[in-house]
Formats: C-alpha cells, sequence, structure tokens
C-alpha cells in the first residue's frame, strides 16, 4: 500500500481543538494490554514532547510574527495529542515499571531501526546505542525485583530479554566522545532522517524523565542508579541528536518533524492491536497531515524549495514493535566490548576513555554494579529474563 502524506487531507486546524470530554483518555488496562501497545504510547509521547520543544525553539528564533502565531496554533495541538497519548497510561504503574517499559522501547524501537537504516554509519550508531539500554533494562530490573519484590516480565512479557549487555559502568565515556559526524542533508535518504529524530526523541524523553524521578525514590541504591543512568541517557541524547545534520533550515526541520508524525502514526495505526488505542493513531494521523500541509507551505514560501523533492515520495515501512531477540544476541555476541573515540568506534579502551573512567568511578563501584550484588544477595539470584537460552557470552552467563 502506498501513502503519500503531501497529497492526503487532513482535519482543518481550526477543528483540532479538543474540549475535556475528548481529552479525557480511558487508559490501557495495566493487566492485559499488549506490552508493545505501551511500547507505542511511550515512542509517541516521546515524539510529541519533541515537536513541542522544537517549536518552541523555532519560535524564540523567529522574528516573524505571522509564523510565530502559526506555530503557536499547531504547538496548542500537539501539545494535546501529547496529553491524549501519555495519558492512555494507567495511573497504577510505579515510576519503576514506566522506566522498564522506556528501557523496553529504546531496545526493541531502536533495534528495529538499525535493522532497517541502509547508511551503514548511522546504522552502526544505533547498534553501538540498543546494547547499553539492553543493559538499562537488566540492572533496572534487579532494582525492581529488589525493591517492588516483582519480576519484569511482569512489564516486558516474553517479547524482550533481561540479561547483561555492554556493561553500564563501561557507558561513561568523554564527552567528547559521544558526538557523532552527521548525515549530509543532501545526500542521506528520507528515510534515514526519520530514523533518526525517531530515536533522538525518544532518547530524549527517557534523559528528561530519569532527570525528574530519579529523586522521588528513598532507597539510595534507587537514587543512585537513577543518577548514573540518566547521566548515560544524556550521552546517549549527545549521540543521537549529532547525527542530524545541522545545516537543515528551520523550515526544513519543522517539515521532517511533521513528516515523522504521520510516517509514525500511520505505522502504529497499521500494527495497533487495541482499537481505541488504534483510533486514536488514526485521528492524530489525520491532524499531522494538515500541520505537515501548514508546514509545506511555509516551507515552499520561506525556504523556496519543494517539499516533494525532500521528503519520500510515499512513506517508508512501517515502523514497527517486535521481538528481536535473536538480533540483540547476535550484536552482543560481536560488539560488547565497543566504545567510541572520536567519532569512530574503537574494540580497546583508549586512554581518554580510562581517564574518564578513573575521574568519575574513582575507585568506588557504581549503582549499576552494586544493584546486582544487592539483589543476588536479597533475592538468592539477581534477575534475568534469559528465552532463548544461556547468555550468549560464556562469560556473562549466570552460575
Ligand atoms: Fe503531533
Ligand atoms: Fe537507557
Ligand atoms: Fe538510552
Ligand atoms: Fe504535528
Amino acid at each position: 500500500m502506498t501513502f503519500n502524506p503531501l497529497r492526503e487531507r487532513g482535519i482543518p486546524l481550526d477543528r483540532q481543538v479538543r474540549n475535556w470530554r475528548e481529552l479525557d483518555v480511558t487508559p490501557i488496562d495495566p493487566d492485559h494490554a499488549d506490552p508493545y501497545t505501551r511500547c507505542r504510547i511511550i515512542t509517541m509521547n516521546g515524539i510529541e514532547i519533541e515537536s513541542i520543544m522544537f517549536s518552541h525553539h523555532f519560535a524564540r528564533r523567529c522574528p516573524d510574527l505571522g509564523v510565530r502565531q502559526r506555530l503557536a496554533e499547531v504547538r496548542y495541538v500537539e501539545q494535546q495529542q501529547q496529553k491524549a497519548v501519555n495519558w492512555l497510561l494507567p495511573g497504577l504503574a510505579s515510576v519503576l515499571e514506566t522506566t522498564i517499559a522506556y528501557e523496553q522501547v529504546a531496545v526493541d524501537l531502536t533495534a528495529w531501526v538499525a535493522r532497517m537504516e541502509p547508511d551503514p554509519y548511522l546504522r552502526k550508531a544505533y547498534e553501538f546505542g540498543v546494547l547499553e539500554d539492553f543493559d538499562h533494562l537488566y540492572r533496572y530490573a534487579n532494582l525492581y525485583e529488589m525493591i517492588e519484590h516483582r519480576k519484569a516480565e511482569k512489564i516486558v512479557d516474553q517479547l524482550t530479554e533481561v540479561m547483561p549487555g555492554r556493561p553500564t559502568k563501561m557507558h561513561h565515556r568523554h564527552p567528547v566522545d559521544n558526538v557523532r559526524e552527521h548525515y549530509d542533508r543532501e545526500k542521506a535518504k528520507p528515510v534515514s532522517k526519520l530514523h533518526a529524530l525517531t530515536i533522538m526523541s525518544a532518547e530524549q524523553q527517557t534523559m528528561n524523565f530519569y532527570m525528574n524521578v530519579g529523586p522521588t525514590y528513598m532507597e539510595p541504591i534507587a537514587r543512585q542508579l537513577y543518577q548514573e543512568i540518566g547521566l548515560i541517557e544524556e550521552e546517549h541524547v549527545t549521540h543521537y541528536e549529532s547525527l542530524l545534520d545541522p545545516r537543515e533550515t528551520w523550515w526544513e526541520q519543522w517539515l521532517n518533524h511533521e513528516y515523522n508524525e504521520c510516517y509514525l502514526y500511520h505505522s502504529f495505526m497499521e500494527t495497533e492491536s487495541d482499537p481505541k488505542v488504534k483510533a486514536i493513531w488514526e485521528l492524530h494521523l489525520n491532524m499531522e497531515l494538515e500541520h505537515l500541509r501548514i508546514a509545506a507551505d511555509l516551507f515552499r514560501e520561506h525556504d523556496g524549495r519543494d517539499p516533494e523533492q525532500l521528503l519520500a515520495p510515499t512513506l517508508p515501512t512501517p515502523v514497527t514493535f517486535e521481538p528481536n531477540t535473536g538480533y540483540l544476541r547476535e550484536l552482543i555476541s560481536t560488539q560488547i566490548d565497543h566504545t567510541t573515540l572520536g567519532t569512530g568506534y574503537v574494540q580497546e579502551a583508549h586512554e581518554r576513555f580510562q581517564r574518564w573512567q578513573e575521574q568519575i568511578h574513582d575507585d568506588v563501584e557504581p549503582a549499576s554494579e552494586r544493584v546486582i550484588d544487592d539483589n543476588r544477595a536479597r533475592s538468592g539470584e539477581e534477575y534475568r529474563l534469559e528465552i532463548e537460552g544461556g547468555h550468549p557470552l560464556y562469560s556473562l552467563r549466570s552460575h
């Protein structure tokens, strides 16, 4: 099926505003919902937040009153969309349960994007990053068992494995080594730009979440683990945002944002199992088509180019949440000991990496290590969810 968002008609902007009744969405059932429905909700919340913050930044740099007013109008709708989407999450979930779901999104969304990404340098950036969020999932799952006495399979189900990835302790790199080379806006495939925007938005939402919820815990180990992983999410945002070409004009960036929203709502509409949630994806797609039309008109007027030159003629393969177990196991067995040096990747620890490690750890075991030892001591064994057999690396098998 081909779908060209530039050719479709959406809902006129003045009819997109919702009243309180329409905003009061029914949350998903925490016990029976498809875990991937929750993943889609979290993804779209991250996308809407990025669209809002992007629009604010644009408005702050834009001297044209008419455009600032247009941005404010569209942004108000994006805010309502964000509310409708994120309020689908049930209030019963603890912060740690939401955290585990965020890391599941990071794992399965990034793995899918890595599998689909045509550009080898960009693909490597996703392969590299996914092994870290995979390890965060394992650390948080152990914290969850230790302080809430529950098992992460209640959240991730049998869809995403929980076991060590690249050890969290090794994620602390010199900030200089987190900046990647950006794609070339003239040469990159449209789908590559969408991938980069999507993963950047997801990681940014995780970073923001940990910055705020970390100190709501009383347990020292929880507070410390959120600080540690929160700093790594800063590295991840730096890593992924640096992939986008900074030479893209504001108009071009706005166009890409709206196009990406169309792409993702369309993808999730196609793959959603919950009919009530699917109806929201469909409604939002019809809103985004109009945002895209507005952004395209302003792009033509101010940027002087034709949007069709820039955007994909039809939507790429729908973004799909599905298990990536085999793919992740393959990455673990081949790339677990990778780190970054400048804008590239190396296998051995280098001098700048070592220095940073010494400075931040200073002979203290970080929370990401202690949480495993503590849980072993309290629960008898550490928590893992190994569905396809033992850990792919012999040295990381549980004994
Ligand atoms: Fe939106
Ligand atoms: Fe993470
Ligand atoms: Fe991350
Ligand atoms: Fe939008």
